[in-house]
């Protein structure tokens, strides 16, 4: 590789990789409207029958995700938006089990404006609950659940354990038996 190649190579790259960690990229259901060079972005996803929350430009620093068919939001999802300010989630079906503590605190941490008339829609037990009353309680279904899940394997775990030793005495029996036959097919040839 010459140097001119060489060059173009490693520009090509850089692009690439300042393309990759930099997405600017509006997410197509929704209006960005830019804040001014360096400020960041706008981002209006309301109002667009959404059930998940659209991949999002790092810069993003204004979202309104209000007004859409959100449930839950996957942990992690928001958390390379390094520098957002304003976020409105309201107006959406949250189902509150466990896993929307990640969305709880991760709104909390934003602003406590951004937790108001956000409200849960399921399970029935927390209907019409704004999210921010939400009580440890509330959110403790996944562990009343976590046992089903251990008692599962705990099943699977003695059933396979129950195959390996029935193998075991299996294998063993027939050795025992070929030994045997072994032992008569010698005795009948002398
Ligand atoms: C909510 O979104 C629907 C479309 O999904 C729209 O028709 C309705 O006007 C919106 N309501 C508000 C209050 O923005």
């Amino acid at each position: 590789m010459n140097k001119a190649e060489f060059t173009t190579v490693m520009g090509f790259a850089l692009l690439l990789l300042f393309h990759t960690t930099q997405t600017e990229v509006c997410p197509p259901a929704c209006l960005c409207k830019s804040l001014g060079k360096m400020k960041g972005l706008e981002i209006d996803c309301s109002s667009r029958k959404l059930k998940e929350v659209p991949a999002l430009p790092v810069n993003t620093k204004k979202l309104y995700l209000q007004n859409n068919s959100l449930t839950t939001v996957p942990p992690g999802t928001l958390d390379g938006l390094l520098s957002l300010e304003d976020v409105k989630m309201f107006d959406n079906p949250w189902n509150c089990d466990c896993h929307i503590l990640y969305l709880k605190l991760w709104l909390e941490d934003i602003s406590e404006s951004s937790l108001a008339n956000v409200r849960c829609a399921t399970p029935a037990p927390v209907k019409m609950k704004p999210m921010r009353e939400l009580t440890g309680n509330e959110l403790g279904i996944c562990k009343r659940l976590l046992p089903i899940k251990s008692l599962e394997f705990f099943w699977r775990d003695l059933i396979l354990i129950a195959v390996a030793i029935t193998t075991l005495i299996l294998v063993a029996w027939a050795l025992k038996f070929s030994k045997k036959l072994v032992y008569q097919i010698n005795i009948t040839l002398l």
